[in-house]
């Protein structure tokens, strides 16, 4: 059978498009290399917060089925890549699962095909990576034989407002041919396309948008720091400031950043400009800033218990909300790590309350976990509120017994402190 879409990766992004075009009447299938992955979505379930399981049945009643099998792509209409973009250990761009997937698909290229990348990356990764790949792999030449397209995802998971279809998509060719193949694929289930002048220009786009939100967060991250230091209530100092109409957009701060794009893309940006000779100095101050957010949320933890019971040492701290955001399902580069690592250096026992993580774990070490938020709060000397969860209402933290440092500026009460 062949198919109208071959979504390549069926992660946070993959599976939320896979999903839009499925509604919208195109024949889809699904590759990704992982055999976890394929056996759960061909028995119904998901494994990606804010697709359920009753969607996911939804689209194999529809037609949609997942493989690891490439022979899938044999006579696929589009091809989109949506693979992870993530760091080596040296913390350089890692463009391996990218690189993989387009050999794959150079393979069982053929005449008039569309391939699209959404994967987040530096700006020539169309051009300069996966072109040559598919091309040498494949005999065809880009804009000739086959259409070439970048197009960034900009899925926001946990937005119940903001989805695939009403999120206006950027989209870009390698040719004006390339690009008017790939406005109309998108078209037909996304509301609104802006078409970018090339590919470059996309890719940039998308590292602009997330490196926007690394340097705000760093500035006010950098404003509550010097909050602190002087006396000033910064949250006060927020709800001031965001009360301007035009010309300022609020950020908050917090325990630092996480997930698999904040920290990262800034990264594909920086290294990409220095390869290049030049040295993002916005991106190397925002970095100093955030990764010493959870440094700063340890010492202030810290202060609080040497306050009220003499030494930190022996303590229990309870950390709420261990994902990297507030309701969603997702621990990937969470500051809590930092933040658990710093307590339990310093000889403090650390256990935490999440309803979305069954397990989180430190340097291989797994934490204690609580499922009941009174209980918890009960036995803790400190609680450190994290991520404001949906569970973690006001008054509930506002009548702890024990001693609250409150990073996000959500709860009130003679026992908590705000960052
Ligand atoms: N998660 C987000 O909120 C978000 C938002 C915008 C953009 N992005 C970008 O989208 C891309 C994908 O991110 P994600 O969060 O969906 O990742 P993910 O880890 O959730 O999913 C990626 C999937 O790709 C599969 N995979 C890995 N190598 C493969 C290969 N060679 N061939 C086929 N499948 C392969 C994995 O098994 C996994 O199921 C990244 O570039 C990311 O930066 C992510």
């Amino acid at each position: 059978m062949t198919v109208d879409l071959v979504v390549m990766g069926l992660g946070h992004v993959g599976l939320p498009l896979a999903r839009a075009a499925v509604s919208a009447g195109l024949a889809t299938a699904g590759y990704d290399v992982s055999g976890t992955v394929v056996s759960g979505l061909a028995e119904g379930r998901s494994h990606v917060g804010g697709v359920c399981d009753s969607e996911v049945a939804a689209m194999l009643d529809a037609g949609f089925r997942a493989t690891a099998d490439p022979a899938v792509l044999d006579g696929a209409q589009t091809v989109v890549i949506c693979v992870p973009t993530g760091l080596t250990p040296e913390g350089l761009p890692d463009l391996s699962a990218v690189q993989d997937a387009s050999r794959v698909v150079a393979a069982r290229l053929r005449t008039g095909m569309l391939v699209v990348l959404e994967s987040t990356s530096y700006p020539g990764t169309t051009e300069d990576v996966v072109r040559p790949l598919l091309e040498h792999g494949s005999g065809l030449r880009a804009g000739e034989d086959f259409h070439l397209a970048y197009s960034p995802q900009r899925i926001d998971p946990g937005n119940e407002i903001w989805d695939v279809r009403n999120t206006p998509k950027v989209v870009s060719g390698c040719t004006a041919l390339c690009a008017k193949y790939a406005t109309a694929f998108y078209g037909r289930f996304v509301d609104h396309l802006v078409l970018a002048r090339g590919t470059r220009e996309a890719e940039m786009a998308k590292l602009l948008e997330n490196t926007y939100r690394y340097v705000n967060i760093a500035l006010v991250d950098e404003v509550a720091l010097f909050c602190h230091q002087a006396g000033i209530d910064v949250w006060d100092v927020l709800h001031c400031a965001a009360s301007k109409p035009f010309g300022f957009a609020p950020f908050s701060p917090g325990p630092g950043v996480g997930g698999h794009c904040i920290p990262v893309d800034p990264r594909y940006l920086a290294a990409r400009a220095e390869s290049q000779g030049f040295p993002f100095r916005m991106l190397a101050a925002a970095h100093e800033v955030l990764t010493h957010m959870p440094r700063h949320v340890v010492d202030r933890a810290l202060s609080l218990l040497t306050e009220n019971r003499g030494r930190p040492e022996g303590a229990r701290a309870l950390l709420l909300g261990v994902t990297y955001k507030a309701d969603v399902a997702d621990v990937r580069e969470s500051p809590a790590r930092p933040v658990a690592a710093g307590l339990l250096a310093t000889g403090v026992d650390v256990f935490y309350h999440d309803p979305y993580a069954a397990d989180f774990s430190v340097d291989d070490r797994s934490l204690p976990r609580a499922t009941d938020l009174r209980e918890a709060l009960g036995e803790a000397d400190v609680a450190i509120l994290l991520q404001h969860h949906a569970c973690y209402a006001r008054e509930t933290l506002g009548r702890a017994r024990c001693a609250v440092l409150d990073t996000r500026g959500k709860a009130a009460g003679s026992r908590v402190t705000l960052l």
